[in-house]
């Protein structure tokens, strides 16, 4: 009799996102009438630019003569692509080749999968709350050992708890970890980290051996100047970190799907290229993103393009204003939204997480997303996302404040 895999059945309940949706519908079937404004899952809202539309629009047409009609697409990108990538990094300040980027569908694959390279006993350390792909891909992978319901931990996972007591920044672990998950701009908190504080990350990782698997795929979003928006930024970390970026949140590409990985090739355990496994892994395993979709991704980078989408991350960091302000004005106690389209509340002390959930979604109609699912001490906090229009999220947070005085 076949076996399957009995990591998943370690896995506590859904992914937390399609828990939220579960209990929506639930809640919408049995009152239909009531007018559901979704600031849960971080979805954006708005069209994809005109020069995003423009670049698909001839891809697609390339697509359709036989001189220009495209295949398979190379399996790590098109070399147009990658190296505009590169290009926009060195423009930068960072050092990152062309041929150390990796496209793909998106940062979630690659963030649930990168962990597929690393020896089957290494030891995680991730920031608590966090993303739950990063937790449940190594759970998968069967490297996270027994789960304990009643503390929501893992006994083989290093947590580095972050809460307002340490103003959201994690602290170096006792415990030394092979690979240490960092997002920043922080999802769910909406956080950050500044330069020098990302850089006691680099410098503990290179000191350690362990690698840095980090996730910036809400870059787009920082307006503070000491915030970094790559961690090739900070001088050391080629040698201890992998980078993972999207074009779901800057483009509005989350229904279109692409994001890349960077592998600096000077990134070696025993004097092996990570960058060698990641590429052979993505050989294997993936035949490479659609070419109008990385043409669309060309316009990202087009001086229109550019100004387009400066636009519309401006629109959803009006909307993260608006709540921020709007929850602060009625007391909440409110975090993130200054370099993140995510905002994060305290709930009332007579509440967990979920109970403020459920009192959001049947007393003023609004959805947004539960702390404790993020990890526990994700408890006792809640995320709305800055991605919804600008009109449902001025309706959604006037209910919240009705909701607070009345
Ligand atoms: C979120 O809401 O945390 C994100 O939309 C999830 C994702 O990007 O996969």
């Amino acid at each position: 009799m076949f076996q399957l895999n009995e990591n998943y059945l370690k896995l506590p309940g859904s992914y937390l996102f399609s828990t939220i949706a579960k209990k929506v519908k639930a809640y919408q079937d049995e009152n239909p009438d009531k007018r559901i404004i979704r600031l849960g899952i971080g979805d954006v809202t708005q069209p994809l630019a005109p020069a995003i539309i423009k670049a698909l629009h001839e891809a697609v047409e390339e697509m359709g003569h036989a001189e220009t009609f495209h295949g398979y697409a190379p399996d790590l990108g098109y070399a147009f692509l990658r190296d505009t990538l590169a290009a926009d990094y060195q423009a930068k300040g960072c050092q990152v080749e062309a041929d150390e980027i990796f496209v793909s569908d998106g940062a979630k694959s690659d963030c649930g999968n990168i962990q597929e390279i690393f020896a089957p006993d290494s030891r995680i350390a991730v920031c608590d709350p966090v993303y739950p792909v990063y937790v449940d891909s190594n759970v998968m992978a069967g490297r996270t050992g027994d789960y304990d319901e009643a503390t929501g931990t893992w006994s083989n996972v290093i947590y580095m708890p972050c809460t307002a007591e340490n103003g959201f920044v994690p602290q170096l672990p006792e415990e030394t970890p092979d690979l240490i998950y960092l997002c920043i701009p922080n999802n769910p908190t909406g956080t950050t980290l500044t330069r020098d504080q990302l850089k006691v990350w680099v410098d503990y990782a290179n000191q350690v051996g362990a690698v840095i698997l980090y996730d910036a795929a809400y870059e787009a979003y920082i307006a503070e100047d000491d915030v970094p928006h790559s961690i090739y930024e900070i001088p050391g970390a080629r040698t201890c970190a992998i980078e993972f970026r999207s074009f779901s949140k800057n483009a509005g590409f989350t229904g279109v799907r692409l994001g890349f990985t960077v592998v600096p090739k000077d990134l070696k355990s025993n004097g092996v290229m990570a960058h060698s496994l990641w590429a052979r892994r993505h050989g294997t395993k993936f035949n490479g993103a659609p070419y109008i979709v990385q043409k669309a991704a060309m316009a990202v980078y087009s001086e229109e393009g550019k100004a387009q989408l400066k636009e519309q991350v401006a629109y959803y960091m009006r909307n993260a204003k608006v709540i921020y302000d709007g929850l602060k004005e009625v007391g909440y106690e409110v975090y993130g939204g200054i370099n993140a389209p995510y905002i994060w509340l305290k709930v009332p002390e007579s509440m967990t997480s979920w109970d403020f959930f459920d009192y959001l979604l049947t007393e003023a109609n609004v959805v947004g997303t539960p702390g404790s699912g993020f990890g526990p001490s994700g408890e006792g906090y809640f995320r709305l996302t800055a991605f919804g229009t600008y009109e449902n999220t001025v309706e959604a947070i006037g209910r919240i404040k009705k909701l607070k005085r009345s």
